[in-house]
């Protein structure tokens, strides 16, 4: 017996759904291509996402580089805490996930929230060996791995830069000038969709863990004292919930409720979060996961990325292994404030006040000339950093010396010279960094799942035949269309004219009149395509309009209609 993914990469491959990338050369791990099938399903899926979390939401889409600067990452974290710990086998040399050998082998869940120690003595304690030779690694090091790929921008190798592990970081960075497309008022939100990069130490489970991939991302940048989601729109979708509560426990269990009832309980903490998880699950269901097979389930404390406060993974399950497909973490103000001290651009928004207030607001000493000449040109940013810094922090000034950063490097100043008094102002508002909630999609990860949850085999016509239930939503091909025989040419030209009338109203369509109808139903019937659609001699010789028969896949049974009303027809059936 194979296993759901077995069956899945062996169908993949050979339907042109996904395959391992250069494998003329040999291929290298975790690397794809996928197929012609699976470059339009993907694609669909991707279609499909920003509609509903782009043009639906109203959010804004950009498209940002994959390479970025050192700098970029120096402000996230990526470049310090951005690792996975390995360790390498003594005697072949493979180098695998240390966590991961030790979640696989002993019953230690969370291996990665471990300190290395731990982990190390957990691998000697349970005498774990190499997957690849079966050499013992008790008593080998474990190293922390930087994930991401370097790269020099430019000849010569004095601009280092990564190509970027989320496309998250991209929005992050622009956040100076989205906030000014978005007229500088919370909520909004911005999108990405594309390629992100890390250097996975084992890549598995074929499109799975990959070391390129695809994600889908939306950065929600709201005011947290006084933006809420639109609740009421998902307060009834029903949800399959896994709080981190309920893990681990002997009587673990899931709790089946709706959104509205999760939020209101504290379940889900934050009603931003809730929002998400109840468009997500509504949206999974339209492109075709099976939801028999979801669940929402919540970090445990130890596992959440180094930017999140609170994180919930969308999962699926196949070939009984959970797979996370998307997260939704609450990643608060640490990206933009990170970004704000790393950078001189302005990663706040101003919020007005209802009414103007009189506030004390301290002045910094105007005469900065004091300063001295060895600040140089940068005299006046210091002096535009304090008034920035007396206005956010004024306690700063209590200290004997006052630091600021300007362009990346830490200035300091005696507080006497830098020294401010307090004065009455009129102000009609204040400088807050957003806070940020995120739901990031993995579109590889997706796509296998639909795959492998749209696999049926049933009986037709007393043969076993395999089908993929794909969702005509993101189904590669929407329509097949086939003369009834090849030879006779009245079949083959009307059925040719219809494959052009199709194309035209905007159907993807392939044409086929090689073998017995029977077999070119099967095939279309593997790849999941929703519908074909047969010319035949009864439809040409009605006194009528011209009619066709149109198959649905699922359950084989078709139906007649006359051409005129094909398009329609399909629209419908198709649910568009
Ligand atoms: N910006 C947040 C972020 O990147 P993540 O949980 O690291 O969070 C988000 O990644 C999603 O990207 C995951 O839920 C998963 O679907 C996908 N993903 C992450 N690493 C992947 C890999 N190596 N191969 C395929 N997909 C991956």
């Amino acid at each position: 017996e194979r296993t759901e993914g077995e069956r899945l990469a062996e169908l993949a491959k050979r339907r042109g759904y996904f395959f391992g990338a250069s494998g003329a050369y040999g291929g290298a791990a975790g690397f794809y291509t996928f197929g012609p099938q699976g470059a339009a399903l993907k694609s669909n899926v991707e279609d499909a996402w920003r509609d509903r979390f782009t043009v639906q939401e109203g959010n804004f889409e950009i498209e940002a580089p994959t390479i970025m600067p050192e700098p970029v990452f120096e402000a996230s974290g990526h470049l310090d805490g951005f690792d996975d710990m390995l360790v390498e086998c003594p005697d072949c040399g493979e180098s695998h996930r240390a966590d991961h050998l030790v979640e696989d082998n002993t019953d230690v869940e969370d291996a990665e929230s471990l300190p290395i120690e731990e982990v190390e003595a957990l691998i000697a304690d349970n005498d774990l060996r190499c997957p690849n030779c079966g050499g013992s690694l008790a008593g080998e090091e474990i190293e922390d791995f930087n994930l991401m790929f370097e790269t020099n921008i430019g000849p010569g190798s004095s601009t280092p830069g990564y190509l970027r592990p989320e496309t998250a970081q991209g929005i992050f960075v622009e956040f100076p000038r989205i906030k000014e497309y978005a007229r500088n008022s919370l909520p909004f939100g911005a999108t990405q969709i594309g390629r992100a990069y890390r250097n996975e130490i084992s890549p598995r489970k074929s499109i799975v863990r990959t070391r390129e991939f695809t994600q889908a991302e939306l950065e929600q940048f709201v005011d947290p004292e006084r933006d809420e989601p639109d609740l009421e729109s998902v307060a009834d979708v029903e949800v399959t919930l896994y709080p981190a509560t309920e893990q681990g426990s002997e009587d673990g269990e899931y709790v089946e409720t709706t959104v509205g009832e999760a939020v209101e309980e504290g379940i889900v903490g934050d009603a931003w979060i809730g929002y998400f998880l109840g468009i997500a699950q509504e949206w999974y269901e339209r492109v075709g996961v099976d939801m028999d097979r979801f669940r929402f389930r919540q970090h445990l404390a130890g596992e959440r990325a180094h930017y999140a406060a609170d994180c919930w993974d969308a999962e699926s399950e196949v070939d009984g292994d959970w797979i996370e497909i998307a997260g939704f973490a609450y990643r608060g103000d640490y990206d933009l404030s990170k970004h704000g001290e790393h950078s001189d651009d302005d990663f706040t928004i101003f919020r007005q006040f209802d009414e103007p207030k009189t506030v004390e607001k301290a002045v910094v000493d105007p005469d900065m000339s004091v300063l001295g000449p060895e600040f140089g040109g940068a005299a006046a940013d210091v002096k535009s950093a304090l008034e920035e810094l007396a206005e956010r922090d004024p306690s700063a000034f209590d200290d004997e010396t006052v630091s600021v950063t300007v362009g990346g490097e830490a200035k300091t100043v005696d507080s006497d010279v830098a020294n401010y008094r307090v004065e009455e102002q009129t102000v009609s508002g204040e400088h807050i960094t957003p806070h940020v909630i995120e739901p990031s999609f993995g579109v590889d990860r997706t796509v296998y799942t639909l795959l492998a949850h749209a696999y049926n085999e049933d009986e037709v016509d007393g043969e076993t035949r395999s089908y993929l239930s794909l969702s005509p939503t993101v189904a590669s091909t929407d329509v097949g269309v086939f003369p009834l025989v090849s030879n006779v040419g009245e079949l083959t030209a009307r059925a040719e004219a219809l494959v052009e009338d199709l194309r035209e109203s905007g159907f993807s369509v392939v044409y086929d009149d090689s073998g017995s109808i029977g077999r070119r139903y099967r095939r279309q019937d593997e790849v999941g395509t929703p519908f074909c659609v047969t010319v035949d001699r009864d439809g040409l010789e009605g006194d009528g309009p011209d009619s066709v028969t149109i198959r649905e896949r699922d359950t084989a049974r078709q139906v007649r209609v006359p051409i005129d009303a094909l398009v329609e027809e399909l629209r419908a059936v198709a649910g568009d």
